[in-house]
């Protein structure tokens, strides 16, 4: 019998503020938690407790999962007696591809339904109207949660009918996201080098960072359209530009590896004849 509005399973730190954002919302949520610390936390501010992941699974038509990756889904979906019987799983933990599609199959064979979401904020960004959250899966399922989900974020991303759709999607964010963080510790190590304070070049990073989104939209969509006319940069222009932080960084002595890579990348792209061609068409020899 069904005993609540939602049943979360996993109360590591996003756990516990979905958890909190379905109360905070007047829903009854039902929780599930590996070890018991968390889940005594939980009920002390009005959840129930599940005594195992099948119970957790039956308590609610809708079951949010958000526990660490792949394998800690594998080991909860082949509990004894985990299934949906009619329920929707939305699978919230960041996952491969290939879970995602494994969850999606699994959701299938248990007679129920399957949304996969990756979540590209931190706890605290959780429950803003702009929080971005990437969703893929079946479009019934997704019409049936949207309003759901919008509790948890209102920034939501939908991808289509590909379960995969959306852990996909968080691969190409994350290699954006460690580019540029592996890029911006490289400049840290140029502001300190000649002095400068680091906590000013991040300020001066958020400042410039809503104008370098609008740049990598357009080049995204310079990539998709295969027409690489210059448009906006030409990529003779980052030739250059990551030729000059490779020379900076041999004169002063700091690591070469990042300016290497960016330079060496460009200038293979020079070579391909791409030089005169938008900023963009690097991809050319990055396949
Ligand atoms: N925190 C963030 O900033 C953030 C941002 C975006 C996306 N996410 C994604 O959200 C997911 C959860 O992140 P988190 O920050 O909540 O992680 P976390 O605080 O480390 O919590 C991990 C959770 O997974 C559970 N778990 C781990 N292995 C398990 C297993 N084998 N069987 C059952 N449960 C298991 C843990 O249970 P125990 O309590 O028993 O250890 C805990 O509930 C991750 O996929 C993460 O990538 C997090």
């Amino acid at each position: 019998m069904q005993t609540s509005d939602v049943t979360v399973v996993g109360l590591g730190a996003m756990g516990v503020t979905i958890a909190g954002l379905f109360r905070a919302n007047g829903m009854r949520v039902t929780v599930w938690n590996r070890s018991a610390t968390r889940v005594a936390e939980e009920v002390a501010r009005g959840a129930l407790a599940a005594p195992d992941v099948a119970s957790a699974f039956a308590a609610s038509p809708v079951i949010v999962m958000c526990v660490s990756n792949d394998d800690a889904v594998d080991t909860i979906l082949a509990a004894p007696g985990a299934t949906l019987a009619g329920r929707t799983l939305i699978q919230l933990t960041t996952i491969s591809p290939e879970s995602a599609r494994r969850g999606a199959r699994w959701a299938r064979e248990h007679d129920g339904h399957f949304l996969a979401g990756a979540i590209q904020a931190a706890p605290s960004q959780m429950g803003h109207p702009d929080t971005p959250v990437l969703v893929s899966g079946d479009r019934a399922t997704w019409d049936a949660q949207r309003a759901l989900l919008e509790t948890l974020a209102g920034g939501l991303v939908y991808l289509g009918d590909d379960p995969a759709a959306a852990a996909t999607m968080d691969l190409a964010t994350l290699s954006w996201v460690y580019g540029a963080m592996i890029g911006f510790v490289h400049g840290a190590t140029i502001a300190q080098k000649e002095g400068l304070d680091v906590a000013t070049y991040g300020r001066i990073v958020r400042d410039i960072g809503p104008s370098f989104g609008a740049f990598f939209q357009h080049e995204g969509a310079v990539i998709q359209s295969g027409d690489f006319t210059v448009s906006e940069s030409p990529l003779r222009i980052s030739v250059d530009a990551t030729a000059r932080l490779l020379e900076t960084a041999r004169a002063s002595g700091l690591s070469t590896e990042f300016p290497a890579l960016a330079a060496g990348i460009f200038a293979r792209a020079a070579r391909a004849g791409l030089a005169d061609r938008e900023a963009a068409a690097i991809i050319e020899v990055m396949r």
